[in-house]
């Protein structure tokens, strides 16, 4: 059967990210046949895109493919007919993820993107841009898949799940970083392991590990123990503890380390923040460094500089859906989508990270039975923490943004979470209307 050609959207298209996803898309030209990409940012990000704009230009004629390439902070035209819309934008910068990590370092917490108060101000600064994106496609492209990158990933498809009729998948690099740090530890090909994944986005466990149908997951678990090599780029090696993982049974993912480890985690974040800067201020300057790369008129490829950010093979994720959605491949893949009963433990509405079918119809996730009571309740705590900071982001509820942080493991005592929310507001004022405060 002869399938139409691709129009794909990027919102946020001037990302350090988009070579990676401009080669992903020249890969599988065979079997994903693009026909036209439009980037779309902002006005502040004007430079930032006309430098991915042309080096992705360069990159195209360099392999020889014919693709359409658009460039504009015209949102609407960027979306009108695509049939994938893919998100990756970040309200007010790598400066507001600075100030998402500072802000609750101040008051001895946890300062991360995604998990804990950073994760909660980046979600309330998100969730009604998206909403908004996705106003234009439930009246532009109504058919059009949204792929969301944003952080919090899992947390931001919640709110449009909830919220709007568009259809949409969340996604993380971290199920494919996991895949490919345990098939090099277990000295196999990633196509040869079969992981078992569920929980929420940035709290996935892989509850079973397969080789050829042989269990491994305890090897593995000794394997972490012992010190294999186990994280992303952005998150500190703190080393695990063997008896730990023995007792959990279920192999956790690098993000679990601010929560199981919250001590050393935050000494580490602080010290950081001391010497060579958070991690926002970091990827400020490999930004910097990066852009200068890709403005070289003789660059044609993705650089391998750009590994050193903590994204790595977000492409594969993305692109490898599309392939799945669009060839109808009903495939394996860990996304973010309904729950609907594949954790018996949780609502149906929730959203869950978890391995799931994939086809022309969307994602249908593999139901995992009722997870274990070691597991579950953290799990229960930060989906309650979830659905009150999509609450309040949505109404702009006080109330609820304040329960959503008394929910939050990673916040000690409500007296911090009050300051926190408070500073949170503060600084993010013009970023937050829905709160009416100043
Ligand atoms: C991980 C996460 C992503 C996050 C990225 C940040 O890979 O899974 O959700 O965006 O790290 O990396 P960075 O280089 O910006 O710190």
């Amino acid at each position: 059967m002869n399938k139409p050609a691709l129009k794909l959207a990027i919102i946020g298209g001037g990302s350090s990210y988009t070579p990676e996803l401009v080669e992903g898309i020249i890969n599988r030209i065979e079997r994903l046949p693009v026909r036209e990409i439009h980037f779309v940012d902002v006005e502040s990000g004007r430079e930032k895109m006309a430098i991915i704009e042309a080096l992705t230009r360069r990159m195209i004629a360099r392999a020889g493919v014919e693709i359409d390439i658009k460039a504009s902070f015209d949102r609407r035209a960027a979306i009108t007919g695509a049939d994938f819309v893919l998100t990756q934008f970040r309200v007010g910068g790598l400066q507001a993820r600075a100030n998402d990590e500072r802000i609750p370092l101040k008051y001895g917490v946890i300062g991360q993107e995604t998990t804990g108060p950073g994760g909660f101000a980046k979600a309330l600064r998100t969730i009604p841009v998206i909403l908004d994106i996705c106003r234009d496609i439930e009246e532009l492209a109504p058919d059009a898949w949204l792929l969301n990158f944003t952080n919090p990933a899992g947390l931001v498809t919640e709110a449009v799940n909830k919220f709007t009729k568009v259809k949409a998948i969340g996604l993380c690099n971290v199920p494919v970083s996991m895949r490919m740090m345990i098939a090099e530890m277990m000295e196999c090909t990633p196509e040869e392991l079969s992981l078992e994944c569920a929980g929420l986005n940035h709290l996935l466990w892989a509850h079973r590990a397969w080789i050829d149908g042989k269990d491994v997951t305890d090897e593995v678990l000794q394997k972490v123990g012992d010190g294999a090599t186990y994280t992303m780029k952005n998150i500190s090696e703190e080393p695990w503890d063997p008896e730990f993982l023995k007792a959990l049974g279920a192999i956790p993912c690098p993000y679990h380390r601010y929560f199981y480890q919250t001590d050393a985690m935050l000494a580490e974040e602080k010290a950081a923040a001391e010497s060579q800067g958070t991690r926002a201020e970091q990827v400020m300057e490999t930004e910097q460094s990066l852009f200068e790369l890709y403005k070289d008129e003789s660059l044609a490829t993705k650089p391998t500089e750009l590994e050193s950010r903590g994204g790595a093979y977000y492409s594969d994720a993305s692109l490898n859906l599309i392939d799945s959605i669009y060839n109808d491949l009903k495939s394996l893949h860990v996304v973010n989508v309904a729950n609907n009963g594949a954790i018996p433990n949780l609502p149906d509405d929730a959203v869950i990270e978890c391995s799931a079918v994939v086809g022309g119809w969307g994602a249908r996730p593999l139901a995992v039975g009722t997870l274990p009571v070691a597991i579950s309740g953290l799990v229960a705590q930060v989906k309650a923490y979830e659905q009150l900071t999509v609450e309040a982001a949505v109404h702009g509820d006080y109330d609820k943004g304040l329960m959503a942080l008394a929910c939050n493991p990673l916040v000690p005592d409500i007296s911090k979470a009050k300051l926190i929310f408070d500073d949170i507001l503060k600084i993010n004022h013009d970023y937050l209307p829905q709160f009416g405060r100043s």
